[in-house]
């Protein structure tokens, strides 16, 4: 049951709210970042239970890691912290009829990760991405053309946020315009976490929508693999199905649940980072005005800033494959931790007064992709190319482009903003 703001207990110690608590992530960005600030002072990562639900059995709980050394440690660990056995993308175990839509090497360990790693990673390195740089641009320009045409009032997510980072993900697999916003609202469902406008609460529901939604999906990439089978053309889906060089290829369901993650990942993230960027800047107009000085020469460190505070994936989790010690805490065999990036990317000591924007922060050693490891986010380089054009083409065009109080999405896994209006 969700509570009223009214009947929120205050947050005075991390003893005041609990993580696995829906209503927790419900409460005002201020609180939040109060109650992560408590969570770091800790000497130890608190350990939650996990939520009851009827699906699978509750496991043993997990410790929350908030501070970046801790993250670090156990991202570069992965024969002890691993993805698989139940899944990185959700606290509580993936249920067995999932896997076939959403067990992609993102819940994986090696050497069934690095297989799959290695045959998609080649679409994605900075040679390939350079590739679509001219795509990136010119589909940056026409939407802001549209928007321009729009006129001020129109939402930002939908009008400009979410369809770039659509549009190259659909153009790179050679999905059709046509089925571009059948994809858009699978993966908002996918990444809807509880929030009543796509999912709710009902666990039983939120499993069948969830999963109706992995099947349309991955039909819709498999009717397109089974035609380039036959014709293939130079997009991702062809070279995906087709054997390469050395003779290795997807399967169908491989390339079902790849064509998922991607779609959920690339989508969903991207257009937050660009969605909180606005944000940022209009809270900020002093970074903006930097920014404009020297847009080309500033933007780099702008996006890492952009990323590092918005951290739109806040958290991935992993399963503890024997006892071990790490940074004098001991994690036994069972038991999970959550990585909360968002939390770390706040973190004292290692960013100098961490809730402040700025776009000339060097160092900026922050861990919105994923800490370093073999599930690093294979899409950084692309992500990076979309906001870094989608932000160079708004702040040419629409310098003072500002937008409205962002509407947030109940989710304890994304750090989403739904809907906002912008004005200019
Ligand atoms: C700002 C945008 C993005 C953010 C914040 C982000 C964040 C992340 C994070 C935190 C991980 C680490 C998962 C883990 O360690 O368990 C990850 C992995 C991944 N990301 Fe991204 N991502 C973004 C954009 C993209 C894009 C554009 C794509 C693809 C087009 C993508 C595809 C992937 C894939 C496939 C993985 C799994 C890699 C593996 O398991 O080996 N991401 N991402």
């Amino acid at each position: 049951m969700s509570v009223t703001p009214a009947e929120r207990k205050p947050i005075v110690s991390a003893g005041d709210f609990d993580l696995s608590d829906y209503d927790f992530w419900a409460r005002p960005m201020p609180e939040r970042e109060h109650a992560f600030r408590l969570l770091r002072e800790l000497e130890r990562p608190v350990f939650y239970q996990e939520m009851e639900n009827p699906l699978v059995p509750r496991g043993l709980g997990y410790h929350a890691l908030v501070k970046h050394a801790d993250i670090l440690e156990a991202s570069r660990t992965p024969e002890v912290f691993c993805s698989g056995d139940g899944g990185a993308t959700n606290i509580l175990d993936m249920p067995a009829e999932f896997a076939e839509y959403f067990g992609s090497m993102i819940n994986m360990d090696d050497p069934r990760h690095a297989r799959l790693r290695r045959i998609v990673s080649r679409a994605f390195t900075p040679k390939m991405i350079k590739q679509f740089e001219a795509d990136v641009d010119a589909a940056a320009v026409r939407i802001v053309d549209d928007l321009i045409a729009k006129g001020p009032g129109c939402d930002f997510v939908t009008e400009v946020a979410a369809k770039l980072p659509l549009k190259i993900i659909c153009d790179m697999m050679g999905i059709p315009e046509k089925d571009y916003r059948a994809v858009f609202d699978r993966s908002n469902i996918i990444l809807g976490g509880f929030d009543p406008e796509y999912v709710g609460l009902d666990m039983n529901t939120v499993a069948e929508r969830l999963l109706t939604a992995g099947m349309e999906l991955q039909q819709l990439v498999q009717d397109l693999a089974a035609h380039r089978t036959e014709h293939p053309t130079t997009d991702l889906t062809s070279s995906l199905v087709n054997a390469n060089i050395d003779g290795e290829k997807l399967t169908m369901q491989e390339l079902g649940s790849f064509f998922i993650l991607l779609v959920v990942a690339g989508n969903e993230t991207t257009r937050n980072a660009i969605s909180h960027g606005l944000h940022l800047f209009t809270e900020h107009p002093d970074q903006r005005e930097l920014l404009l000085q020297d847009l080309d020469g500033r933007l780099p460190g702008a996006v890492e800033e952009i990323v590092r505070l918005a951290s739109p994936v806040n958290y991935m989790r992993r399963k503890v494959t024997r006892d071990h010690e790490m940074n004098g805490h001991l994690y036994r065999e069972g038991e999970k931790v959550v990585f909360y990036y968002w939390a770390a990317n706040r973190d004292e000591s290692v960013f100098t007064d961490p809730h402040r924007f700025d776009i000339t922060r060097s160092p900026n050693p922050h861990i919105g992709f994923g800490g370093p490891g073999p599930h690093f986010c294979l899409g950084a380089h692309l992500a990076r190319r979309e906001i870094t054009v989608m932000f160079r083409e708004l702040l040419r065009r629409v310098p003072r482009i500002e937008g409205g109080a962002p509407e947030r999405l109940h989710s304890s896994f994304i750090n989403g903003i739904k809907r906002m209006e912008c004005a200019f």
